[in-house]
């Protein structure tokens, strides 16, 4: 979602904000704009669309000044248009905005009988004339600041810049992220520390409530205020985060080259968990599974979420742990019961999307064991949970989640044979783990001849609608695949259990739906074997993604993909593979935006 970037410099900060904002790119946006200062006037560029249309505008009009203030938006409140495009300013003040602001129509209904003319359809611009006002009442930038701040509700991270202070730049956070980047003559603003890397890699992760003011006098120099506005000190981190852009590695999309990197990400996610001589658990987390009033609760969102519901399989069997699975965005709002007892477990790519957050804050608060799976390594979560485990996936820049997915199954595995150790629920854990430690061989294998995913590909991007079933820890890797079809090729898809297909979803079935089955020679194959039946005599394409070399379905349109042997613990994330394949090759034959789809964002930071 919208990325921030700030400067405050002794040397012109155009050029290099829109760098920043390079980096902020994988976020997801669709309009862009810069603010500078200079001669003592606010000056914006702003362009709808891709970065590309800013930095073309810049090379027409360039734009002097040595603070700044830069931002991608996602569109929230206001279509994404050159006027609802950040930053918002007035003549002493300009804003850019990441998050909420919840009672804005309050604030802003309440600005116009004072006489104010807005400009966007945008709930940051009342931001904008709150401080405003109170610097024309005579206040100090900081005051004027403080007293906005305290009437805004909501979820956000500010960046702030003053026409009469160019020496200055303030930043705010309440709910979305926002780092801070050190350098002895310069000072930086960031969604996060990845957009900064190439200028400084000291960095200070404010915490919630925080605002920083950064001032340009004799050197540089910044105070914290925490949200009681006290001087606060915060820790700096030294990070060593690559500087270089990242790069498709001649890939022609990240996505593709991420889909390609699993078998490399997922042989370092489980080496991390799991000792490769003597098959146990490297899990050295202070948590104990082994209690008799021990319950797992899975809470995530989107892709993490159906990376929890295949869990949710492997807990039960394996560890015999009662294991719920929750979206964070219900979880956090239908007052869960919840005990000591209960080891919550947040699973994220990104580890900043707000209703995950939300959800372990509120777990936390009622005494709950919080463990973060997160693949971002200095993210929210990884901060506000009591433990951590990373997912080790390396930067995913593709919007839709490939390699992190994936990376999440293997911790989420590992973890529940570890508490399956525990509980002493089981006594071949050690011929499990060493089976994980094969997966990333036969993920390469579905990868080594991507040829019949192309041409599947082909035939669906002329398809409207698809149907996925799958069994087991097949049918949330089903619900996964349906997604990221449906992310980046627009067509429509849905995925059910395999047994659920007669309950209802079967009366979709036509010859124009065609169904994707996910079907590995498992316990369940000839239950699934059935199901692929009815649908085939009610005349739907079949497409059979299976292990079983012999496995043949009597229909008008039949396609099998035979895939590597599987095993009910390695099949979830051999038919993963194939089902990104799958969407991937369609969008590509579709010609839509595979890297950044329409709509979408990386990191979710509001509600
Ligand atoms: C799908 C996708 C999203 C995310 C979801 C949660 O391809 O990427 O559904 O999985 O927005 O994001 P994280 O994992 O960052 O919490």
């Amino acid at each position: 979602m919208c990325g921030i970037i700030g400067i405050l410099s002794n040397t012109l900060v155009a050029e290099r904000l829109i760098d920043g904002l390079s980096r902020l790119e994988y976020r997801g946006y669709d309009s862009a704009g810069v603010a500078t200062i200079y001669e003592n006037t606010i000056t914006k560029r702003r362009a709808e669309g891709k970065l590309q249309s800013l930095k073309d505008l810049l090379q027409q009009k360039p734009l002097p000044g040595t603070v700044g203030i830069g931002h991608t938006r996602w569109a929230t409140h206001g279509s994404p248009t050159h006027q609802n495009a950040h930053p918002h300013a007035t003549d002493r003040v300009a804003v850019v905005h990441n998050g909420i602001i919840e009672n804005y129509q309050l604030l802003k209904d309440g600005l116009i009988k004072d006489g104010v003319i807005f400009k966007s359809e945008t709930d940051t611009e009342v931001v904008v004339h709150l401080i405003d006002q109170a610097l024309q009442a005579g206040k100090s930038p900081d005051i004027a600041v403080k007293e906005t701040l305290s009437k805004l509700h909501g979820a956000f991270a500010l960046a702030i810049i003053f026409k009469e202070h160019s020496d200055m730049l303030m930043g705010a956070r309440r709910g979305s992220p926002l780092v801070l980047g050190i350098c002895d003559d310069e000072l930086f603003l960031g969604s996060d520390a990845w957009a900064l890397a190439p200028w400084t890699q000291k960095i200070c992760y404010l915490e919630e409530g925080d605002v920083v003011v950064m001032k340009r006098d004799n050197g540089f120099a910044y105070t914290i205020f925490n949200e009681a506005w006290q001087p606060i000190n915060r820790l700096v981190k030294h990070l060593n985060l690559a500087t270089g852009a990242a790069s498709k590695g001649g890939y022609s999309h990240f996505m593709l080259k991420e889909i390609f990197e699993q078998s490399q990400t997922l042989s370092d996610t489980f080496l991390s968990l799991i000792d490769e001589e003597t098959h146990t658990s490297r899990i050295n987390l202070p948590i104990d599974f082994s209690g008799e009033h021990v319950r797992i609760r899975l809470i995530a969102c989107g892709s993490s979420y159906y990376a929890s519901l295949t869990a949710k399989y492997w807990f039960e069997k394996y560890a015999q742990v009662l294991c719920e699975v929750d979206l964070a965005s219900e979880f956090r709002y239908r007052d869960p019961v919840l005990s000591k007892h209960d080891i919550c477990v947040f699973v994220s790519q990104s580890g900043e999307t707000s209703d995950t957050l939300a959800a372990l804050n509120l777990a936390k608060s009622k005494g709950c064991i919080t463990l973060a799976i997160v693949n971002v390594p200095e993210s929210s979560m990884t901060r506000a949970a009591d433990h951590h485990i990373l997912t080790l996936a390396g930067p995913e820049i593709g919007v839709a989640s490939t390699k992190a997915f994936s990376a999440q199954l293997a911790v989420l595995c590992a973890l529940a044979l570890h508490a399956a150790a525990q509980r002493k629920s089981m006594d071949t854990i050690s011929t499990h783990l060493r089976e994980l430690l094969h997966v990333p061989k036969l993920v390469a294998q579905v990868l080594q001849d991507v040829s019949l995913f192309d041409e599947l590909g082909l035939r669906l991007s002329q398809t409207r609608d698809v149907l996925f079933i799958g069994r087991g820890t097949n049918y949330p890797i089903a619900l996964e695949g349906a997604l990221k079809l449906k992310e980046i090729s627009y067509i429509h898809a849905e995925a059910y259990a395999a047994g659920e297909l007669k309950h209802g979803p079967i009366a979709l079935v036509d010859k124009l739906t065609p169904l994707i089955a996910i079907a590995p020679n498992d316990g369940w194959f000839e239950k699934t074997s059935s199901n692929i039946q009815e649908v085939a005599t009610r005349g739907a394409p079949i497409i059979v993604l299976t292990d079983d070399p012999m496995f043949t379905v009597n229909c008008l349109e039949f396609r099998k993909i035979l895939l590597p042997k599987s095993t009910p613990l390695s099949a979830c994330f051999i038919y993963t593979a194939a089902v990104q394949c799958i969407a991937y090759y369609t969008a590509l034959h579709k010609g839509t935006d595979v890297d950044q789809p329409r709509n979408l964002a990386k990191s979710v930071t509001v509600e």
